[in-house]
């Protein structure tokens, strides 16, 4: 297998100020799709779980599975502008989630102490991806799972374009969020076997990597 350097050459970017409000407005066009997510976890979960979102943004995620059941939801986010923006939205919508600052390669918890982790389209941007997977694997309960959903960095220009198509965004969104995903995130993005390297590099007692041509669905147990 070849070796390769898989920390970024760059620390860590969390989104503050506009390019946060961008975000949260752009995917809050495709809520669709934090419902779909929300309503699947959920029915895996039991009452009163302890889950942890790394790097959650605005939080739609956290704040969809709030409303479906009784769980001590956490969001750990490196974005000051989403800690307070993911809040002021899990207050609006009524519901108890708690969002703190921090960084998914060096997280404020103490070891074993959730029963499902997710971390969705964000694992691309970490500085240090192993370092986050280590911690992600410490934090679980033993015997519980995290799953990581993220793009491919061999996602096919024509399966970009049509899955952006289908977000239902408005058509500046549209136009805006191919460029985005052309010229930074797929750059980003990691293969398959990348991953398996890095995975390998962990305490996981179990991993399945899944998904589509687009990207990985990575279901790991501890
Ligand atoms: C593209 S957003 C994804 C947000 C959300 N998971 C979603 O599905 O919409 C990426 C998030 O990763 C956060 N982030 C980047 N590096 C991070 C790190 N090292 N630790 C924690 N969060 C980080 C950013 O601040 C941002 O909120």
């Amino acid at each position: 297998m070849t070796t390769m350097t898989l920390r970024k050459p760059h620390p860590d970017r969390p989104m503050e100020g506009m390019m946060a409000k961008w975000y949260a407005a752009n995917t809050a066009e495709m809520m669709q799709q934090y419902v779909d997510l929300a309503a699947r976890i959920a029915p895996q979960l039991e009452a009163g779980s302890r889950v942890l979102e790394v790097a959650p943004g605005p939080g739609y995620f956290c704040i969809e599975l709030a409303k479906r059941g009784s769980y001590a939801i956490i969001g750990l986010d490196l974005s000051q502008s989403f800690v307070k923006m993911a809040a002021e939205k899990a207050a609006a919508a009524d519901v108890n989630v708690k969002f703190t600052q921090g960084s998914a390669s060096k997280m404020p918890f103490p070891n074993d102490c959730f029963d499902f982790l997710l971390c969705r389209a964000a694992f691309k941007n970490f500085a240090d991806p192993v370092g986050a997977l280590q911690e992600m694997c410490r934090v679980l309960k033993p015997g519980s799972r995290a799953l990581l959903i993220d793009l491919s960095r061999d996602a096919r220009p024509d399966e970009v374009s049509r899955a952006v198509d289908e977000m239902g965004l408005s058509a500046m969104n549209r136009l805006l969020t191919k460029m985005v995903f052309k010229t930074m995130l797929i750059r980003n993005a990691y293969t398959r076997e990348e991953f398996e390297q890095m995975l390998a590099q962990t305490q996981f007692s179990r991993v399945e990597i899944g998904g589509n041509g687009m990207g990985f669905e990575i279901w790991m147990t501890k």
